[in-house]
């Protein structure tokens, strides 16, 4: 099991488990983060996944595939630590890691 803190649009800090292998996306939606609609499904089509996740959890996901980078670059709200949720596996090595919902997409 990893730790997940979600801090939604409105700044509720909501903490939740995850087993390993699911999507952030995924994790969001069956823990009821607000501000992740995922309307594609986790297909890297719609950027309603969209997140900034906090160091040093950010370099262990690495940097945007290409897909990704195309729907980030259309949100106004892209930071150098954008990521979709849909695109980021939850592995033991994110343990702790902070995720800050945009939901603004
Ligand atoms: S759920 Fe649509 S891009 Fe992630």
């Amino acid at each position: 099991m990893v730790t997940i803190t979600f801090i939604e649009p409105d700044e509720t800090q909501k903490i939740v488990e995850s087993t390993l292998g699911l999507s952030v996306m995924e994790v969001a939606v069956r823990n009821n983060i607000q501000g992740i609609a995922a309307e594609c499904g986790g297909q890297c089509s719609c950027a309603t996944c969209h997140i900034h996740i906090e160091e040093p959890h950010f370099k262990i996901t690495g940097a945007p595939v290409d897909d990704e980078e195309d729907m980030l670059d259309f949100s106004d709200s892209r930071k150098p630590n954008s990521r979709l949720g849909c695109q980021v596996t939850v592995t033991e090595e994110l343990n702790g890691m902070i995720v800050r919902v945009v939901g603004d997409e």
